[in-house]
């Protein structure tokens, strides 16, 4: 079918993400973290990426491999296989995959068969970068863009630390949005805050906000900002997304300079999706990862439930992530929700808008925004984030796109 006599796509494609969707052949284009590192042990690990069930594992020489979990022969699972040095072989009749999906070996056929060869188990490539694993479920899988260099996951002056893996149970795009909903922390998470001065300026301040949003090489930023301290400056908060789902949130002010928080977020499912965090603490610079996940994990507070109050998330009130999940879980899919969006949107809509480009695009057998291309290859991206004070001429120059 020509792209010309299909339809237009519109919001509700962004739910979507199996093979062959719009949004499923948009994200196979891009480099996707599905690990930490660390977590991948000297057993497979089952895994669901983009709604295909996978296995991911390192073999006996190190080799990363991530292929189909359920086996070519009759399909039980190799969760439960064995790694050996050539790759992982299957419990029930021994066959054995390496991690490029081909089958070397067939115990129980005769000896001098070839059947073996005829077998191609699914495979796809894994790379390691900045202590996270990353996948390509997309057609070029011998000769993929390159894997992003963000520079939070290869600068050396510091350290890094990447964060326990989040999973969650609604649509990827209602978290994804969220992101760039950058004002909405200041009613939701409110309470939920943490106690540092520099901070609560920004907390503070209500009313005669700005949230405006601006398209970036690889993606957008949004940029919040409110009067400042004196009258010729404003206090600004600015964020970056690289398509499709990595976000740049940096650190909470002067006393985080330099400091590098990026999210990846990867669609499990059409229900599910995985959220992972790699921070970049330079050197001398404070470390503000303790007080942040303590802020993240502080309980809801129920001193204020009412004893007849059997909502099904409450208390949720003090935790940020609980508060997230509750207005995200209950939002209903986007395309399918009824919505009236207003000013504050303004990045939302410009997120959505570079999104559904990038799916028309890759209909049309392009190359999406926030692909790398070959001759940056070896480049270190850097994807800006901070919160400062600028002053009004500063803030004029960033959104002329000058700075
Ligand atoms: S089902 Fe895996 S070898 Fe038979
Ligand atoms: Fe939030």
């Amino acid at each position: 079918m020509s792209a010309a006599n299909e339809t237009k796509l519109n919001d509700s494609d962004l739910c979507h993400i199996g093979p062959g969707t719009p949004a499923g052949e948009m994200f196979r284009r891009y480099w996707l973290a599905i690990s930490r590192a660390e977590d991948l042990k000297e057993i497979p690990q089952a895994i669901k990426v983009l709604g295909e069930e996978l296995v991911l594992f390192r073999d006996g020489q190190g080799r990363l491999g991530l292929v189909g979990l359920h086996c070519s022969h009759r399909g039980s699972s190799l969760e439960y296989g064995d790694i050996e040095e050539k790759g992982i072989r299957c419990l029930y009749h021994g066959w054995l995959y390496d991690v490029e999906g081909n089958c070397l070996e067939q115990p129980l056929e005769p000896a001098g068969s070839t059947f073996c060869q005829k077998v191609k188990h699914p495979s796809y490539p894994v790379r390691e970068l900045g202590g996270l694993l990353f996948t390509y479920l997309g057609p070029a899988k011998t000769n993929p863009p390159p894997l992003p260099r963000y520079s939070a996951l290869v600068r050396e002056d510091g350290t890094r630390l990447v964060l326990p893996p989040r999973f969650w149970d609604y649509s990827w795009f209602n978290f994804w949005e969220n992101v760039v909903d950058s004002l909405h922390a200041y009613v939701l998470h409110r309470d939920s805050r943490s106690e540092r001065s520099w901070e609560n300026a920004f907390w503070r301040h209500r009313g005669d906000h700005h949230l405006d949003a601006l398209p970036t090489e690889y993606g957008l930023k949004a940029i919040v900002r409110w009067p400042g301290p004196e009258p010729e400056t404003e206090y600004v908060r600015l964020t970056t997304v690289a398509l499709p789902t990595v976000f740049s949130l940096g650190g909470r002010g002067e006393e985080d300079l330099g400091f590098e928080r990026l999210l990846f977020v990867t669609p499990a499912d059409d229900n599910n999706f995985m959220v992972y965090t790699s921070d970049f603490i330079p050197k001398d610079a404070a470390n503000p990862v303790d007080e942040r996940e303590k802020a993240r994990r502080a309980s809801p507070s129920a001193a204020n439930v009412k004893e007849y109050d059997k909502r099904k998330y409450v208390p949720f009130k003090g935790q940020v992530w609980k508060e997230d999940y509750v207005c995200q879980s209950t939002q209903g899919n986007v395309g399918y929700r009824r919505e009236n969006l207003a000013t504050s949107d303004r990045a939302i809509i410009l997120l959505r808008k570079q999104l559904l480009e990038a799916m028309e695009t890759v209909r049309n057998g392009g190359t999406p925004k926030g692909i790398i291309p070959e001759a940056k290859a070896n480049e270190m991206i850097f994807l800006e984030a901070y919160r400062a004070v600028l002053t009004k001429s500063q803030v004029a120059q960033l959104l002329n796109g000058r700075s």
